[in-house]
């Protein structure tokens, strides 16, 4: 079987709020697959960043789909309003949400593609349940609320653990990894089983993020093909 090419989603978190629509051209210029939209409300995380009137703002100007990561108390309330905005993939964390499969259907309901999240402390085992469900997984390997964290080295243990509970279940659903990645660890989190890489600093902290996104998804893709 071929394998899947790997996606790479640069995170707009650290790009120039100022000046997003620029970003966002070079990094599709350079060959982003999805633009990662990261929502935080100052409850969930320690940070405030963006809401619907951004995304919808964003979605004039992107080519890519968006995927927005929700990292906010209530996601259920706000959920409508992003898609409305212009949101293809919605992700929200496991450990706020109290029913889960009620959650994903809504936003597959609403026409996205729904994502389950996990902080770094949260068992892979929590997704089992909702594994036949769910478009993706997003497997956090930083603790949410700020870029330019540092990869922890556990989440690669976490991606093959969280691919088996999602091949028992029979499930072909994605996983999305996000925090940390650099090139100096984007072929062993795509070997451990990592579908698609979320990239902040490592793609708008460099100078260029056109040529970031370009060096990252062929790094990524390397093993695929090779
Ligand atoms: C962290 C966010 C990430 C962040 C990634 O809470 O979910 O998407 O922007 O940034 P880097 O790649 O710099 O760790
Ligand atoms: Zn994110």
């Amino acid at each position: 079987m071929k394998a899947r090419p790997v996606q790479i989603a640069p995170s707009i978190l650290s790009a120039d709020f100022a000046a997003l629509g620029r970003d966002i051209a070079a990094a599709e210029r350079g060959g982003a697959d999805l633009i990662h939209v990261d929502v935080m409300d100052g409850h969930f995380v320690p940070n405030i960043t963006l809401g619907p009137p951004v995304v919808r703002a964003i979605r004039r100007v992107a080519t890519r789909p968006l995927d927005v990561h929700l990292m906010i108390e209530d996601p259920d309330r706000y959920i409508e309003e992003f898609v409305t905005a212009g949101a293809s993939m919605v992700s929200v964390h496991v450990e706020v949400v109290r029913h889960l499969h009620r959650t994903v259907s809504l936003i597959r309901k609403l026409g996205a593609r729904a994502g389950v999240v996990m902080n770094p402390a949260t068992p892979a085992g929590s997704i089992e349940a909702i594994a036949p469900d769910v478009d993706f997984v997003l497997v956090m390997s930083v603790n949410p609320g700020f870029s330019g964290q540092t990869f922890i080295p556990h989440s690669l243990e976490k991606l093959r653990r969280v691919r088996s509970v999602l091949d028992s279940a029979g499930s072909s659903a994605l996983i999305e990894i996000d925090g940390g990645i650099d090139q100096s660890n984007v072929s062993e989190v795509v070997a451990a089983g990592a579908n698609i890489l979320v990239a902040g600093q490592a793609i708008f902290g460099s100078g260029d993020p056109e040529a970031a996104t370009r060096a990252l998804r062929a790094s990524a893709n390397q093993l695929v093909s090779g």
